[in-house]
């Protein structure tokens, strides 16, 4: 099998730094050494058959993207970016894994809808994937089915407490689907706002003529956040299943996690670079229809009441354990601009999946996060939170060599026509810029993105079998 040697960087994981070389052999780390090691008398740079000069660099483990929706079906349209073109703009990022959802419709089997996603994926992605399964039809049926996922290495699924006639479970099912959590072991994900009342909302504001995608933020106010994240903490609660909350965007949604865990509940909580750089305002509040491209759920919060800030916080004091990007593009010619004059109808969803590796770095860069807790909630918890660890999320013998050489004084400027390979006509990140950048990516063991050239090829990537949570407490 051919080696490689990652030599001269600095390998950080999630509870410290260090010089330090790498040696792979095929897919796997099999040593971390002291920089210029040799082995049996043998001088491993000159020995190995490919050596990565990380000198100056940042060497960490290959970034996990546990929230995409690749091709998903939504809003009356299909997310731009397929397995193809997401995962090879998620190398580009630094991101060698990620976990996407397979997607069960109202009326179709659980387990049609996953062979369906298998089939989409396989051949296709460019780096490593596993799933979690949307149970959009809660019934017998689909609750017997759950208890198979474990077997298929799926180890989370995701309920809606949103979007009434699409995904939503109302709490009668939301309770039958966490008592199978409880009983299995599975994660139950959950999507907290409280649907029912965001519609009357958004219905009132349409007959006001209030149409723009600013309102999208209106309707879907933050009591409704919070009022959902209690309540799916309570249900978690009285069944004993474990809760991981998507897309957190809330302080007060972020207060009822913290309260839970206080309470030494197994409750998680996710949030997004969305939700700590972007705005109601400057974004949503964009003139004219510009602010369709942040339309997501749950919405961007008002910078005025300092969601943002809280949420860094909230990822340092592990209130808030890890970064996602559910990554669900639409372009705005064609899918977005369905909702002028009604912004309901713009189909809901941001593509950052290329960028968050670099956007939480910025937050090192600011001093909101440390090196190493970058490292713990973009890809070490992530593993661990999702049955991955030992094998993804650490750079250790035994472990997949995903590997990201990452170039603290290198620069990237976001934005279409410059960082952007993910299959959109806009850039929800147009204009930033970063205080650094990544260099290389090696998916189990293979320079995947190097030399600024994208190496890999569709395929690269196999479906990853998952474990149960290791995170509990
Ligand atoms: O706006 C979003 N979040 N779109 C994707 C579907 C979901 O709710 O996660
Ligand atoms: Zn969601
Ligand atoms: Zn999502």
């Amino acid at each position: 099998m051919a080696t490689t040697l990652i030599t001269g960087g600095t390998v950080v994981s999630a509870t410290g730094r260090g010089a330090a070389d790498i040696l792979i052999d095929g897919e796997r780390i099999v040593a971390l050494l002291e920089p210029g090691s040799t082995v049996l008398g043998a001088n491993l740079a000159a020995t190995a058959d490919t050596v990565i000069d990380a000198t100056g660099k940042y060497v960490v483990p290959g970034g996990i993207d546990a929230h995409t929706h690749m091709s998903m079906p939504f809003g009356g349209t299909t997310a731009a970016d397929d397995f193809e073109t997401g995962t090879r703009a998620a190398a580009w990022g630094g991101t060698t894994t990620i976990i996407d959802f397979a997607v069960q419709k109202f009326g179709e089997r659980l387990q049609d809808s996953l062979q369906t996603w298998h089939e989409m994926a396989a051949g296709q992605c460019a780096i490593d994937y596993g799933f979690h399964q949307i149970v959009g039809d809660v019934d017998k049926a689909s609750l017997q089915a759950l208890r198979d996922l474990p077997g298929e290495g799926i180890t989370s699924f995701k309920l809606f407490m949103a979007y009434p006639g699409v995904f939503y479970s109302d709490d009668a099912q939301i309770l039958r689907a966490m008592q199978v959590g409880a009983d299995t072991g599975l994660m139950t994900m959950m999507h907290a706002e409280n649907g029912p009342a965001i519609d009357v909302l958004v219905s009132q504001l349409l007959e006001q003529g209030k149409t723009d995608p600013y309102y999208h933020g209106i309707a879907r106010a933050w009591q409704l956040e919070e009022e959902a994240t209690h309540r799916a903490i309570m249900l978690a609660d009285l069944t004993g299943a474990p809760l991981y909350v998507v897309h957190v965007s809330a302080k007060q949604a972020v207060a009822q996690l913290a309260s839970a865990r206080d309470r030494g509940r197994n409750v998680f909580g996710e949030t997004c670079p969305q939700y700590l750089y972007l705005s109601l305002e400057d974004q949503l509040g964009a003139p004219g229809f510009e602010g369709a491209k942040w339309v997501c759920s749950t919405p961007l919060r008002s910078k005025h009441e300092h969601h943002q800030d809280h949420m860094w916080q909230a990822l340092r004091t592990n209130d808030v354990q890890m970064v996602a990007t559910d990554h669900c593009p639409f372009c705005m010619k064609g899918q977005k601009d369905m909702g002028v004059g009604d912004f309901s109808k713009i189909p809901n969803g941001i593509g950052s999946v290329e960028h968050r590796m670099d956007l939480m770095y910025q937050g090192v860069v600011d001093g909101k996060i440390t090196l190493e807790r970058w490292v713990e909630i973009t890809s070490t918890t992530p593993a661990r939170m999702f049955g991955l660890y030992g094998r993804k999320g650490v750079l250790a013998p035994g472990a997949d060599a995903d590997v990201v050489v990452y170039d603290p004084a290198g620069h990237t400027s976001i934005g279409l026509g410059k960082t952007h390979h993910m299959n959109m006509d806009h850039s929800a990140w147009e204009g930033y810029e970063i205080d650094g950048r990544v260099d290389t990516v090696l998916s189990r063991g293979k320079v995947v993105v190097g030399g600024g050239e994208y190496r890999g090829r569709k395929g690269d990537g196999r479906f990853v079998r998952r474990d149960p949570c290791q995170y509990l407490i």
